[in-house]
């Protein structure tokens, strides 16, 4: 089953979105892990929104393409008149279309099934030797100063039940809502249960009767029905059933019970519904833990919060998790970094996730208020992109773009300020049409852009302004770690640098391993620059800015506060 010649490092519980993510950053980074799941390959849709962070998040583990090829955008959303169930009262766009930018090349949600998103993980998992172990439960761990011993149990073909005791560095719970591995830390999961909510979820096959162009809805809070077509290349409704709690428990029963709600609410019985792929009652529960692990063990994803699906938010803020995690706990096995840095893992999600919840719930709540229009307030702002999260003031930025007196702890994790300016803990904007003048190490295609040059397995130093480049004082301050931790990049302006300079450069540039040219002007465009000769921008594994620094002190600071001092 799983590659067990190389003795794990992580043991991830549980397969889904943010534990799949987890596996993939780490083995990504070389760090091996064995990944576990007490189910089988998950079901159903669920959480199928992919917001634009998500997708740049896809883009640096190289998933993305598989992810474009299936998903689609959030189709129009029409309101029916009822009784009748034709006549379209009102037509809403839940996520209106944006032009990408050069900076925001993904800035469209899109739609693909969790299961779906799984199985495209699970697959790219397999290219680095792992496979998913399923119908495998973690049932109990013990933590030690140095380890954890985990009991793994898998059935035999006869029933019996196989145990096994794994010994690893380190153990993460993205095991849901139901999280073993934080009730076993005895986290607090502190919000509360919506009693005034009552859904029912699920998917269902719709052969014929509804165009799968348009999201469908009738009704009103108290009683509405919503049918969402999710992927391009099959015949799946998602369905969403609001009503009371009486007669919740009876629609949920079956298909026919199911069916025959939706006729009545929707007064529709053109609609020719196949088979249920699955059904289930919801209740939003609005829940966080108030840290994100204890020692050496980590939750991640459902396991560390809960909230309501309005707004899309779940499965995204699960893999982001595991994103910011992955690269901290891959550079501690790798004994380059302190332990402490994992403590930086609590520091930045928990504000990002209690605003979640907030924004979340807000939505949640409009919703359901009774609206000029059935109640269907259902447009979202353009936070829920994700675009905007961010862990400024976070204690290992470097930011000497800003005053030493000016508190930069946001007042708002979900939405940059409003100077619209970069800085350390923003996400690092995107910037195309990069030209490659010269290249050390790496092979980089003529054009190239720095979402091609970020990746998950390394820092990235971005250096604007050629005229006091010092390659080699950088060289020498990056020259106590590992060279593939880090790759160094000389992002020369548009014009202004001559032929002779440029070959000056190129023989010079030992200590980097990239020489672009800012084609079209936008890395300088979208990055700071700082009044001195030159500007050094520090990107970390995840895509974030870890410091905006003018020389290599700041650099040395930052490398400090990540790395152990060698
Ligand atoms: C009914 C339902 C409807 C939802 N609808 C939406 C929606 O419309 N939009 C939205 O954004 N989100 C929705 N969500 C939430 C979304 O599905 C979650 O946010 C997302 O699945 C979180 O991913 P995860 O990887 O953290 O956890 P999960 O996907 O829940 O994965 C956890 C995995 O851990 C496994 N596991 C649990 N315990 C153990 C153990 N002891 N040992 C081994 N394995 C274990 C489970 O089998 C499971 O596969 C919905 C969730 C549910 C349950
Ligand atoms: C949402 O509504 C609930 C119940 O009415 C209320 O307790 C909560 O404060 C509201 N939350 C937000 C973020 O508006």
């Amino acid at each position: 089953m799983s590659s067990t010649s190389v003795t794990p490092s992580v043991l991830i519980v549980g397969a889904g979105p943010a534990g799949s993510v987890l596996a993939l950053t780490l083995l990504k980074n070389g760090i091996p892990v064995r990944i576990v799941d007490k189910e089988g390959p998950q079901i159903g849709q669920k959480g199928l929104g992919v917001q634009p962070r998500s997708l740049e998040m896809h883009h640096f583990l190289g998933t993305l393409p598989d992810f474009l090829s299936i998903a689609r955008r959030l189709p129009v959303c029409n309101i029916y008149k009822t009784p009748g169930g034709t006549e379209i009262l009102k037509t809403i766009e839940i996520d209106p279309f944006e032009e990408p930018t050069p900076d925001s090349p993904y800035i469209n949600s899109l739609m693909l099934g969790q299961h779906r998103q799984q199985s495209i993980l699970h697959r790219h998992l397999e290219k680095y030797g792992c496979k998913a172990e399923f119908l495998t439960e973690m049932r109990s761990f013990q933590q030690f100063d140095d380890h954890v011993l985990a009991t793994l149990v898998t059935k035999d073909q006869d029933g019996t039940e196989i145990s096994e005791t794994v010994k690893v560095p380190y153990l993460v719970g993205t095991d849901g809502a139901h999280s073993t591995v934080r009730k076993a830390l005895g986290l607090n999961f502190l919000g509360e249960t919506r009693d005034d909510v009552n859904m029912i979820i699920g998917d269902i096959h719709v052969k014929g009767g509804l165009e799968r162009k348009f999201w469908h809805s009738w009704g009103e809070p108290s009683k509405l029905v919503a049918l969402i077509p999710t992927e391009v290349d099959d015949d799946i409704f998602t369905f969403m059933i609001g009503g009371t709690e009486s007669d919740q428990a009876k629609t949920a029963s079956g298909r026919d019970e199911l069916v025959k709600t939706i006729s009545f609410i929707t007064d529709r019985t053109d609609i020719d519904f196949g088979e249920l792929v699955w059904i289930s009652r919801y209740r939003p529960n609005i829940r966080m833990v108030d840290k994100f692990g204890e020692g050496r063990v980590f939750v991640a994803g459902d396991a560390a919060h809960i909230h309501s699906p309005t707004g899309g938010q779940g499965t995204n803020s699960g893999v982001q998790d595991s994103f910011n995690l992955g690269w901290k706990l891959a550079l501690v096995l790798k004994g380059v970094s302190p332990s402490s840095l994992l403590a930086t893992y609590t520091e930045e999600r928990l504000p990002v996730i209690a605003a979640m919840l907030d924004k979340s719930t807000l939505l949640l709540n409009r919703s359901l208020a009774p609206s000029p229009v059935q109640g269907h307030n259902w447009e979202r702002g353009k936070e829920f992109k994700q675009l905007g999260v961010n862990y400024r003031g976070s204690s290992t930025l470097v930011d000497e773009t800003i005053a030493l007196t000016q508190d930069l702890t946001p007042t708002d994790s979900y939405s940059l300020a409003s100077d619209g300016v970069i800085h350390a803990g923003d996400r690092a904007p995107q910037a195309p049409s990069l030209e490659t003048l010269h290249s050390n190490r790496n092979h980089s295609p003529a054009l190239t852009s720095l979402f091609d040059i970020f990746g998950p397995d390394h820092h990235t130093l971005l250096v604007f302004g050629s005229s006091k480049f010092n390659g080699e004082a950088i060289a020498s301050e990056l020259s106590a770690y590992p060279q593939n931790l880090f790759k160094t990049v000389l992002i020369l302006p548009t014009v202004g640098t001559s032929e002779s300079e440029l070959s000056d450069l190129v023989t010079q540039t030992s200590g980097v391993d990239l020489l672009l040219r800012d084609r079209d002007g936008y890395a300088h465009k979208y990055y700071p620059a700082l009044p001195g000769p030159s500007t050094l921008v520090v990107v970390r594994p995840d895509g974030v800015v870890g410091a905006i620094v003018g020389g290599v002190e700041g650099l040395h600071q930052y490398l400090k506060g990540v790395f152990l001092t060698m």
